[in-house]
């Protein structure tokens, strides 16, 4: 199919629209960065269990942080704001257990 130049460009923009709409890199590297810095830590270290991979609901894991659990320490706002746990939380929910978080 053959489009006029200027659906072309209209089809083009609003793609162009939807991407930015996407949660952006930013966001995500935002999450790398809390677990590689935070909760890798421990949960690749033994000292918690190992959270990648299980299908934890990412409510289930902002949970847990905010409130902690036992040995399980709690994380405020101010060290882990929202979007930053809400991106992490994600993450892990749709993790595999051997490959690096995000991948
Ligand atoms: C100081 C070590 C430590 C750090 C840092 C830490 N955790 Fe934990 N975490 C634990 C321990 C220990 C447990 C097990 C608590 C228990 O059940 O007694 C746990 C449990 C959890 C659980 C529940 C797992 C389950 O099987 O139900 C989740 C989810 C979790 N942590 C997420 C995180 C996230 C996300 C981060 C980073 C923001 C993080 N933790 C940082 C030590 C840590």
């Amino acid at each position: 199919m053959k489009l006029p130049r200027t659906q072309f460009l209209a089809a083009a923009f609003a793609m162009a629209c939807l991407s930015t709409a996407m949660p952006s890199s930013a966001a995500s590297a935002d999450g790398i960065r809390v677990y590689d810095k935070v909760c890798r830590y421990c949960h690749e270290a033994g000292v918690g269990p190992v959270i990648k991979g299980r299908q934890l609901p990412a409510e289930y894991i902002k949970r847990v942080v905010r409130f902690g659990n036992r040995a399980m320490p709690a994380f405020r706002p101010t060290e882990i704001d929202e979007a930053a746990l809400a991106e992490v939380a994600r993450l892990i929910a749709s993790s595999t257990a051997n490959a690096p978080l995000g991948q």
